[in-house]
């Protein structure tokens, strides 16, 4: 092999690799980028999927869940632009439909937030501030705009064909949400009620959840093998704390981790079904599930 082969394929093989580089900064840019192609655009200018909004509908994105401004801060939302129904609304998975069942069920986090348009009966284009100005209404007003497609009646979801994405207030056919990680949750904890960082699952059934202080407050979560072990990313099982009814209990005003709707489910990720990770060999299920 002579010496100018050699170069040209030094260089070559350096080209390769700065493609490489670039292709890997490209696509973690594009997997943050991605909601616009996803169900979860409800604006006018969504042609990728089922289009929900119709003429004269907004081509904002974010604005059917999220505001800059004025959100509900009554839901554990992030900046959340609708109103919530009352977590008595539901009927949530119990020991009336299962034996074994060993979590309380606490039905006042952030599932009220995918169920404001999940349960079908709230109008998906129920904002607390529309878009642009002047658009403010604390009891939520819908926007302006018409209604597109077969899955949605007046802006309400409903089920057409094969999909169930109206999931209706009737839970107890649904995986268990508002309900404690770990069978009932962790059966020690430390002195203040922002730290339960010590003890153990209560059921062995379950993966031993993360926890680490973030802002000063608890943060519970569930590896997945799909980023670095022991920090949260969104691509891990995020578990939900808040203090629970445990009067008597060792752990009573401990916050403890909670399993939502979001646990599982990113509602920005392009995975299908929104999963948090591909639920390839049941992924999702085994992350939790010792089984
Ligand atoms: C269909 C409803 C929905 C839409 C549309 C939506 N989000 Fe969210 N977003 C949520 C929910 C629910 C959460 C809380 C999820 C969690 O706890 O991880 C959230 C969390 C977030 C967070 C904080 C957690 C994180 O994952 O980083 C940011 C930032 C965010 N959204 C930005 C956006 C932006 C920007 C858009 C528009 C491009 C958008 N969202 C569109 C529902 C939505
Ligand atoms: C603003 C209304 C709205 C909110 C809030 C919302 N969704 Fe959705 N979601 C939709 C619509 C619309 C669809 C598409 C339904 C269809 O095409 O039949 C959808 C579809 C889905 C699907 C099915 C995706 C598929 O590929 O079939 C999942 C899963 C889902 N949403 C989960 C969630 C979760 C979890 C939350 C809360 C973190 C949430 N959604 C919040 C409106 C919403
Ligand atoms: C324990 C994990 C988990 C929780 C909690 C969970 N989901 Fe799901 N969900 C899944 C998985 C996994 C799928 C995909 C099922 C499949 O591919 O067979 C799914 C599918 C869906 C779909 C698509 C249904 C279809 O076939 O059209 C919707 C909509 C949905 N989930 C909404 C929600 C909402 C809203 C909540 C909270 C009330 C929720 N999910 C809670 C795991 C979960
Ligand atoms: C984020 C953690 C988490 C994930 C992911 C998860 N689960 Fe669960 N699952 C739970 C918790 C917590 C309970 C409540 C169990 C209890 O308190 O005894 C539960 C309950 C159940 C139950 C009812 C058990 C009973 O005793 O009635 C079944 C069945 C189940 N899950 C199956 C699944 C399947 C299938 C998947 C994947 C699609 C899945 N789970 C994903 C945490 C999870």
């Amino acid at each position: 092999m002579s010496n100018h082969t050699r170069e040209a394929r030094g260089l070559a093989g350096l080209v390769v690799r700065m493609l490489a580089i670039a292709a890997f900064a490209l696509g973690a840019a594009g997997a943050h980028a991605g909601i616009a192609n996803t169900k979860h655009n409800l604006g006018a200018d969504n042609a990728t999927n089922e289009n929900f909004m119709g003429a004269g509908g907004t081509t904002e994105i974010c604005v059917f869940c999220h505001t800059p401004h004025a959100s509900n801060t009554n839901v554990t939302a992030p900046l959340w632009n609708k109103p919530v129904a009352a977590g008595a609304s539901y009927t949530t998975y119990t020991t009336a439909t299962s034996a074994t069942i060993e979590g309380s069920v606490d039905m006042s986090g952030i599932s009220l937030a995918c169920l404001s348009c999940h349960d079908g009966t709230q109008a998906m284009d129920t904002m607390i501030n529309r878009p642009g100005s002047g658009g403010y209404n604390a009891a939520g007003a819908v926007t302006g705009g018409t209604w597109n497609g077969a899955r949605q009646s007046n802006g309400q979801l409903i089920n057409a064909g094969e999909f169930i994405a109206n999931l209706g207030t009737d839970l107890s056919n649904d995986h268990p949400v508002g309900i404690q990680y770990c069978g009932g949750g962790i059966s020690t904890g430390g002195a203040s009620t922002t730290d339960a960082s010590s003890g153990t699952c209560r059921d062995g059934d379950f993966n031993a959840p993360q926890n680490g202080l973030i802002g000063g407050h608890r943060a519970w979560w569930v590896d997945t093998s799909a980023g670095a072990a022991g920090t949260r990313q969104k691509t891990d099982m995020v578990l939900y704390a808040r203090a629970p009814v445990l009067a008597g209990d060792a752990t009573s005003g401990q916050f403890q981790p909670f399993v939502e709707c979001a646990s599982c489910h990113d509602p920005h990720s392009e995975n299908p079904t929104f999963l948090r990770v591909p639920n390839t060999q049941s992924a999702v299920c085994l992350a939790c599930h010792n089984k």
